[in-house]
């Protein structure tokens, strides 16, 4: 059955550090979202805002409160039942793009497939759709170095879309483009984000990229607090 809500979040803290060097990042988060909403989340530098997406999705422990994505109690689980989840129905991308530089465009972009189990023959075909989708049908066997940032940003949202994620979360994913690139790159997220009706949780601080989410939850002093 599939949940209501993408991410129900309620009373989340998070703290870091001892003693006096303690110090508390989240104090008090609640957030929900429903499905194929598309949310930007913004706030000044070092507001928290990566530190929240981290636990939102599942890579990070907050200190208490509830963080149910899909339904499914994050803050219950153990990592291995989060990483499940994780691969099966979440995708990343980063403003460092974090492809692997060994592999090339084709083999980043399956490869969550293949570690999924997924029928190799058909996940190379929709991996080799998507990247054509996306413009890059003659860089399949081009290596991350050997493309432009940009062209590295497109293979990022291919790996994150081939697995039709139903939440995809994105860290500033266009802060390290140029502004022509990066609109570029938020285009095609934003149709691929139609297309597939995926929850979009997107960190920014470019208010042009946060003006086309349906909501932008600004963080500051720990919480969140809805903006026009
Ligand atoms: N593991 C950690 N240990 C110590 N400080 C941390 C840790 N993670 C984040 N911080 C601090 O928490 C604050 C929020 O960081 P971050 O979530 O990266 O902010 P943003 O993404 O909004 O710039 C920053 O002051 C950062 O230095
Ligand atoms: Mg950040």
């Amino acid at each position: 059955m599939p949940a209501e809500n993408s991410l129900e979040v309620h009373h989340l803290f998070k703290s870091v550090g001892q003693g006096e060097h303690a110090l508390s990042i989240l104090t008090g988060v609640e957030l929900v979202v429903k499905p194929a909403e598309t949310i930007a989340l913004i706030g000044e530098s070092g507001s928290g805002k990566s530190t929240l997406l981290a636990i939102l999705a599942g890579l990070d422990d907050g200190s208490s409160g509830e963080v149910r994505l899909l339904g499914e109690p994050l803050h219950n689980m153990d990592e291995e039942a989060r990483a499940r989840l994780r691969a099966k129905h979440v995708g990343f991308v980063f403003q460092s793009f974090m492809l692997i530089p060994t592999l090339n465009a084709l083999e980043n972009v399956e490869l969550p497939a293949l570690l999924r189990g997924e029928n190799d023959k058909a996940s190379r075909e929709q991996a080799k759709r998507l990247l054509e989708q996306l413009g890059l049908g003659k860089r399949l066997d081009h290596l991350p170095a050997q493309l432009s940032g940009g062209e590295q940003q497109r293979v990022a949202l291919a790996r994150a879309f081939n697995g039709r994620p139903s939440v995809l979360f994105a860290d500033e994913p266009t802060g390290n483009l140029d502004r022509h690139t990066g609109d570029r790159i938020a285009d095609l997220l934003f149709s691929l984000n139609r297309d597939y009706a995926t929850t979009l949780i997107l960190v920014t601080h470019d208010p042009e990229l946060a003006a086309r989410c349906d909501r932008r939850l600004r963080l500051r002093d720990g919480k969140l607090w809805e903006e026009a």
